[in-house]
């Protein structure tokens, strides 16, 4: 029933009661009221504001808790819902309202894997052009300084030269960035292997040390799945070498009771409480398209030490039964 019928209904229903009471006892208000009077007076007001002091509680209640989590809804940590307990008219609302954070919930996790798979897609297409427009056109660079060093005299010979190096740092720096947009290392050789490919590409260049724990083997896993844990790893090395000060990092990867986990330990100085930016918000909603659950946070060990851990654990899809 609605609200607005109970409240009438309660109070009409009260307000009869007293009528009945005052027309058919003996019971009367005097012009100058008694003090036995005023008391039964008090004691019928006193009933009407408790009926609807408790109707309204039973009512309103519901109605706080949701004001309270409206506050509290972040997307980014989906899963709050409200108890549909109760049987008063709020129900309804705490109804419609779990069900619009659920249509919520799913529109953005399809939104935000649409715009992951765009961004897969472009990375692929830039990736395609340096490879084939920058690489081609500094190759043939190459080959003309080489072909042009044979008949140069020598001062220039020498001058060349520096050109040249200089140009195959270029490309080398071309095909790197090429490899970080596109892992070629994944579909070629295997998520291990690119694994292994970007533990080398982090201690390089004067980056932490990066302890391998990785198996030899995994299952067969989707190539979704496979490129989800790629980017986690990339994301958390990359975040390890630009804001923790490390000096070694461990990345494992491990197989226990039907789960893959991926850990990128580091002894930096530990991400600030509630850190997020757009990076550990990819790895977040990509750990989410594949099924997965995605953990960063401090840590502090035995010695006093600190850093920061990045856990990424997946279901491994089950066997086809034979
Ligand atoms: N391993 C880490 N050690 C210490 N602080 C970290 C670590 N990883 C992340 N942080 C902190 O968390 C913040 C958010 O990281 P996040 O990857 O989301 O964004 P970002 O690296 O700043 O930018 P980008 O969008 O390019 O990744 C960082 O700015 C940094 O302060
Ligand atoms: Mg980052």
């Amino acid at each position: 029933m609605p609200l607005f019928w109970r409240v009438c209904l309660i109070n009409g229903a009260v307000f009869l009661l007293g009528t009945l009471a005052l027309a058919l006892s003996p019971a009367t208000v005097s012009a100058q009221p008694l003090l036995s009077e005023l008391v039964v007076l008090l004691l019928g007001l006193t009933v009407i504001v408790l009926l609807n002091g408790a109707l309204l509680r039973t009512v309103l209640r519901p109605l706080d808790r949701l004001t309270a989590v409206t506050g509290q809804i972040d997307l980014r940590h989906p899963g709050l819902r409200l108890d549909e307990d109760g049987s008063g008219p709020a129900r309804p609302l705490v109804r419609g309202f779990n069900a619009m954070l659920e249509r919520l919930e799913l529109e953005r996790s399809t939104s935000t894997a649409r715009a992951l798979r765009a961004q897969e897609a472009e990375r692929q297409r830039i990736a395609q052009e340096l490879h084939d427009e920058v690489g081609q056109s500094l190759t043939a660079v190459l080959l003309g300084l080489r072909h042009a060093m044979d008949s140069a005299p020598e001062p220039v010979r020498a001058e060349l030269d520096e050109l040249r190096g200089t140009t195959r740092a270029s490309l080398e720096e071309v095909r790197r960035i090429a490899q970080r947009l596109r892992p070629g290392d994944l579909t070629d050789l295997g998520l291990i292997s690119a694994l292994a490919g970007l533990a080398r590409a982090t201690s390089a260049r004067n980056g932490p040390r990066v302890r391998r724990r990785l198996p030899t083997s995994v299952p067969d896993l989707p190539s979704a799945t496979e490129l989800v844990i790629y980017r986690v790893a990339q994301e958390a090395l990359t975040n390890v070498v630009r804001h923790a000060r490390a000096e070694s990092v461990d990345l494992g990867l491990t197989l226990s009771d039907g789960r893959l986990v991926l850990r990128v330990v580091d002894d930096g100085v530990g991400i600030p409480r509630g850190a997020m930016g757009a990076g550990i918000q990819g790895m977040l909603e990509r750990a989410r398209m594949v099924g997965g659950v995605l953990d960063v946070r401090a840590r502090e060990d035995r010695r006093g030490g600190s850093g920061t851990e990045v856990r990424l654990s997946l279901p491994l899809p089950r066997r086809a039964e034979p």
